[in-house]
This record gives structure tokens, sequence and C-alpha cells, in this order.
């Protein structure tokens, strides 16, 4: 469904994307792991034909998203909801005004019927009723649900969601994901889940891709991710920040049982 095929992308000097070759697959959750800063996000913004390449090509269902003018990438991005990092959402607007943005933006729908989707969206996020309430007013995981209500409210094929549990309390996160799982059997989506926190790609993955040095570096299900031979892959989803333990960190493992005994 989602071909990427040698993308390139430099801001200035910094080299991002690298010749990023990556297939997603009609109705799979892809989830895409990697450091703070190789380009996640800038991934995510060139599906979505919010930023170009130097070099390379998406194509969505056939259409090169590039290549599109205004009016067909519109159409396009109807089909794609994202969840931005940070949520994103309008402070000037209500929680009800931001759900229904793109929908009183972009199509004919009328304002009661915006009113009912939007009412509906809500309430599969576990958030019914709060329409009139302002984004000051919520707390971090309720800005993440009602961001993912606002990419769900005209029904995408696909959802990218990036960092959707970052920043919350480990009952929150496994809320959203509980959500995501459960957008994806109900609305039959495809779904491509940017995170750092691995319990939660664990949980949601069909397939895990590790982004390295602009390009993907292993791509395979929770299991064959877990049992991988590639080091940089392992440093990663063990958390090690030096990956091979290093000569000061054996010293450090040393001294630490001296130091809790001179405590006693
Ligand atoms: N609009 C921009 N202009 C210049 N540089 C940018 C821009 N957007 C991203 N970058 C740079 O591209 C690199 C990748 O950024 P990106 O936001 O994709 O990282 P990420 O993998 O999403 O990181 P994180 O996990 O922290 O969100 C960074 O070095 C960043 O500074
Ligand atoms: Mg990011």
């Amino acid at each position: 469904m989602i071909d990427i095929i040698d993308l390139y992308k430099m801001f200035e000097k910094n080299q991002v994307l690298c010749g990023l070759d990556l297939q997603v697959q009609t109705g799979e959750t892809l989830v895409i792991i990697g450091r703070s800063g190789c380009g996640k996000s800038v991934l995510l913004k060139h599906i979505m034909g919010l930023m170009y390449p130097e070099k390379g090509a998406i194509h969505i269902d056939d259409q090169d998203v590039f290549l599109l003018d205004t009016k067909a990438l519109n159409s396009l991005r109807l089909k794609i909801g994202m969840l931005f990092q940070g949520s994103a959402l309008f402070d000037s607007l209500t929680v009800g005004e931001n759900v229904g943005f793109f929908l009183s933006e972009h199509t004919h729908i009328n304002v009661d019927e915006i009113k009912d989707i939007v009412a509906e969206k809500l309430q599969m996020v576990g958030l019914e009723g709060i329409e009139n309430l302002k984004p000051a007013e919520l707390s971090g995981g309720m800005k993440k649900r009602v961001a993912l209500a606002r990419a769900i409210c005209y029904d995408p094929e696909i959802i990218l969601y990036d960092e959707p549990t970052t920043g919350l309390d480990p009952i929150m996160a496994d809320a959203i994901n509980d959500l995501i799982v459960e957008l994806h059997r109900k609305l039959k989506v495809t779904s491509i889940v940017v995170t750092h926190d691995m319990a939660s790609a664990y949980k949601v993955a069909d397939r895990i891709a590790m982004l390295y040095e602009g390009k993907i570096v292993e791509i395979g299900t929770p299991d064959e991710i877990k049992k991988t031979s590639n080091e940089i892959v392992q440093q990663f989803i063990t958390g090690s920040a030096e990956g091979p333990i290093t000569h000061n960190q054996k010293r450090y493992i040393k001294i630490k049982p001296n130091n809790k005994r001179m405590k006693k």
C-alpha cells in the first residue's frame, strides 16, 4: 500500500534520510523505532506530502505523492490520519472544533453531521462529552486522545502515529496502545507507529523496522526483532547506552558493591 523508494532528505549539511526503502503492506501495523533525531518524524512528514525529498519516491496506492498537484494531494490526505508528535492541537479552538477541523475545512459535510461524527470519535477514544473544553484544560494523555480522535474523524485508510505514548504514565500509555490495536481491528486501517517505547512496539506491531543512519537497517516481526543478531538493534531494544559493555562500565560494576557496603 505504501512503497517508499530510495528516499534522500538533507537539511543544510545534515543528511537525515539516505536511500531509505520501505514497503508497508495493506492492513498491517508497522512500528518504526530509532534514536531521537534519526528522522522518524521527517519520514512521516514525507508520507503525508508535508516535506519533499531531494531524491526518491513514495507511492501510496500507486499514486506518486511528490508528483501530485494540490487538489490531488488534499484528496490523498483524506485517506491518511496523522497523530502528530506533541498532539499539535489548535489552542484557540475547542476540542470539538479541533476534532472536526479537517471535515469543516475540506469537506461539504454539514455542521450537525460533523457534530455527530466528532461525538462518535470522542467516544471511541473514551472522551465523550468534552467538546467544549479547550486544549489548555486537558492533561497530556487527554490531548493525545483528542489528537487521535481528530486523526480518525474522516475514517482514514492509513493512520500515522508519531510517538503516541511518549510522556504518558504507563497505564495511560497502555490505554493508548489498546486504542491503536482496537482501531486497527475496527477500522481495518494500515498503520505506521513511530515510537521509542518497546513495550508499545511489541504490543501493537505486526512488524517492526529500525531506522538508523537514514536507512531501515532491520525489519521483522516482534519475535524476529527480539532475537536479532544485529548489534545496533539489540542495543536499541535493550536500551543500553553504549552497546557492548565498556571498560569504564566494568569498573563501575566492580566499584558499586563496595560502595553499598560502605553505606551500611
Ligand atoms: N524542518 C526542519 N529543518 C531543519 N532540520 C530539520 C527539520 N525537521 C527535522 N530536522 C532535523 O532532521 C533530523 C531528524 O529529525 P526528526 O524530527 O525526524 O527526528 P526523530 O527521529 O523524529 O526524533 P525524535 O525521536 O526526537 O522525535 C534532526 O536532526 C532534525 O534536527
Ligand atoms: Mg520525532
